[in-house]
């Protein structure tokens, strides 16, 4: 199948689809014929001010396949009206892109129990509220066989006698700060963590229904990248190589994620950084010890760590340390 006609009937949501990397997304999956609610209240970077005519701008540009949704996506009833609103003006729902962040750094002993709750709120529970409003209809989209009823695809695992759903597609915009970690982002890596991990239950508990779930963590020039206050030369150099790095190749990667070509691609993680696509490993254990005897008395403990963990240990470095080199643009 083409790029251009791969994605003709499907229906997808994209939160923060009206600027930077959502946006790019947006175009894509608009451009290879998906219809798109951009749900998109226009908040600044920290989730004040909303600004609703951002995302009626960008439905407007993409026409009739196109519309805007402009509540707060935070709000569970939002998630339940954005997707309403693809059943009514698309008929169904068959990708949610979990997009839409804020940040409000502060180092950790410094604490704002507000900003805290605020961030994980909209970076991490509204993207389980939207997968919530969205996989009951997906289920049964699937049992029915959405998108099938030419009968030309095959298989019979959910029950469609020889037709298969092969649309449904869940994609979370995580972080290399929830693997590598800056200082100062708390509560946005560990509101990533919480959606890195979300991705795979929901990889687990919609596999039967033949849906996906992947993350996606990505590097590209957006307002994001061009508020970094660098507080030393490295960050400096970082800043420099991120305003380098179109967003649109981000597009390109949830664009073949949503493709028929990744219909068994699910539970993954990835990054891209311009042409660059990586996977990321997942924690699984790379070293053990184990007490010879009932237990662990805290001297073997602390001497057997030392001879046979320590050297595994991972380096305390942030992600602005370890991807400081030169993106390939
Ligand atoms: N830019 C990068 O290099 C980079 C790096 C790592 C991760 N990310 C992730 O990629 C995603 C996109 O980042 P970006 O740089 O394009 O950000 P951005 O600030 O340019 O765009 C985010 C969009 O989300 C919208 N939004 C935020 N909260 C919302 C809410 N509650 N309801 C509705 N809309 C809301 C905003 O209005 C905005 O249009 C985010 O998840 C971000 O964490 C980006």
């Amino acid at each position: 199948m083409s790029d251009t006609n791969a994605l003709e009937g499907r229906v997808a949501i994209i939160t923060g689809g009206a600027r930077g990397i959502g946006l790019a997304i947006s175009e894509m999956l608009a451009a290879r014929g998906a219809s798109v609610i951009i749900a998109d209240n226009g908040c600044d970077i920290d989730g004040r001010d909303p600004d609703p005519s951002v995302a009626q701008e960008v439905a407007g540009k993409l026409g009739e396949q196109a519309r805007a949704y402009t509540s707060d996506m935070s709000v569970p009833a939002a998630a339940r009206e954005a997707v309403d609103l693809a059943m009514e003006e698309f008929g169904g729902i068959d990708i949610v892109v979990n997009n839409a962040a804020i940040l409000r750094d502060t180092l950790i002993f410094k604490p704002s129990v507000d900003d805290w709750d605020t961030v994980i709120r909209n970076n991490l529970s509204a993207a389980y509220y939207l997968i919530g409003a969205a996989t009951p209809i997906m289920r049964e989209q699937s049992k029915a066989g959405r998108g099938t009823e030419d009968g030309t695809e095959d298989g019979t695992e959910n029950g469609t006698e020889g037709r298969k759903y092969t649309w449904g597609r869940i994609i979370n915009l995580v972080s290399t700060a929830a693997f590598y970690g800056n200082y100062g982002q708390a509560s946005y890596a560990s509101a990533k963590g919480g959606l890195t991990s979300l991705m795979r239950i929901t990889a687990l508990d919609m596999m039967r229904s033949g849906i996906t779930c992947n993350a996606v963590a990505p590097f590209a020039h957006t307002r994001v990248t061009e508020m970094i206050e660098p507080a030393n030369d490295e960050q400096a150099a970082y800043k420099e190589r991120g305003l380098t790095v179109p967003a649109t190749h981000v597009g390109n990667l949830v664009g073949y994620l949503c493709s028929p070509a990744a219909q068994d691609v699910s539970g993954q993680l990835f990054g891209v950084r311009g042409r660059e696509v990586m996977l990321f490993s997942q924690p699984r254990p790379i070293a053990n010890i184990v007490a010879v005897g009932d237990e662990w008395d805290s001297d073997t403990l602390a001497r057997t760590v030392d001879m046979e963990l320590r050297g595994d240990f991972a380096e305390l470095v942030t992600d602005l340390e370890i991807f400081n080199t030169d993106p390939k643009i």
